[in-house]
């Protein structure tokens, strides 16, 4: 990957926790510590970054048969999601998957990057096998909300990782707490702190929490990342903080950003 200095992958184990959502906002907020930044889908069967991004129905692809990445927000942003028609399906078995994979990566011109960002589908299938055999992934983040349900299949995200020998970044507990907005008041919709406990329990390092908060879904739905809406404000300061806590921990021994 001539030009891209690190990757970070986001995953889950679970569907629906909020990975997408999060690496996004992740993504903005290292593109807010003054990082170049790319963003690859790696969800072929679920792709979700176009419309987070807003970059649906446009093509990457150039004369020369390279695909150019998308520019939002400041990023450059490649899923193959962008390239199909809205509903329609990838109905692809795992080779093709692997391969479709592997020519969204290595047959973009990303340009000088100090990060990739990488959106990963749930599970622990063919399309991770192939990132992780074909590339030399950083690290990996893995989000999860509070309850046992996502963190029995985060605590198998894990067990992959340390059999795939990719260095796990940490946890993140995604949709943390409500605070609802007309009292002030704080519900533990999926309980609170599992995440935090896991993380000490599976012995990675815990990244932060995030809350559940109503505006994040609309503006995600809309295809303005909360981050880019207000990169000072209360909804970007708890991805922005992570951010920082991933710059921080990168080894300098790399010279990553
Ligand atoms: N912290 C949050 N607060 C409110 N809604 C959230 C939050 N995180 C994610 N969501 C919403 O939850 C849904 C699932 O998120 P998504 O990022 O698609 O999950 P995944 O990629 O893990 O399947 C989306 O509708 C998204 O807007
Ligand atoms: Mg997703």
């Amino acid at each position: 990957m001539k030009g891209v200095r690190r990757i970070i992958a986001v995953g889950s184990g679970k569907g629906g926790v909020g990975k997408s959502t999060t690496s996004v906002n992740l993504a903005l907020s290292l593109v807010a510590e003054g990082l170049r930044v790319g963003m690859l889908d790696a969800d072929l069967y679920g792709p979700s970054i176009p419309k987070l991004l807003g970059i649906e129905g446009r093509t990457a692809l150039r004369d020369d048969g390279i695909f150019a990445p998308h520019e939002a927000f400041g990023l450059k942003v490649m899923s193959i999601g962008s390239m199909l028609v809205p509903g329609q399906a990838v109905v692809w078995r795992g080779p093709m998957a692997t391969s479709g994979l592997r020519q969204l990566l290595r047959e973009t011109d990303w340009g000088d990057l100090d990060v990739l960002v990488i959106d990963l589908p749930p599970g622990t299938g063919d399309i991770h096998i192939g990132l992780f055999q074909q590339t030399i992934v950083d690290g990996v983040v893995i989000v999860s909300t509070p309850q046992d349900l996502a963190l029995i299949d985060a605590q198998k995200a894990i067990d992959m990782l340390r059999r795939m020998s990719v260095p796990i970044l940490g946890l993140i507990e995604n949709m943390s707490y409500f605070i609802a907005p007309d009292t002030g008041n704080r519900y533990d919709i999926f309980g609170t702190g599992g995440a935090e406990k896991a993380a000490a329990r599976l012995e990675v390092p815990f990244l932060g929490a995030i809350p559940l908060v109503m505006s994040i879904r609309e503006n995600s739905d809309a295809g303005v990342p909360p981050v880019s809406v207000d990169p000072q404000g209360a909804e970007a300061s708890a991805y922005r903080l992570i951010a920082q806590r991933l710059v921080a921990g990168m080894p300098v021994s790399k010279a990553p950003f």
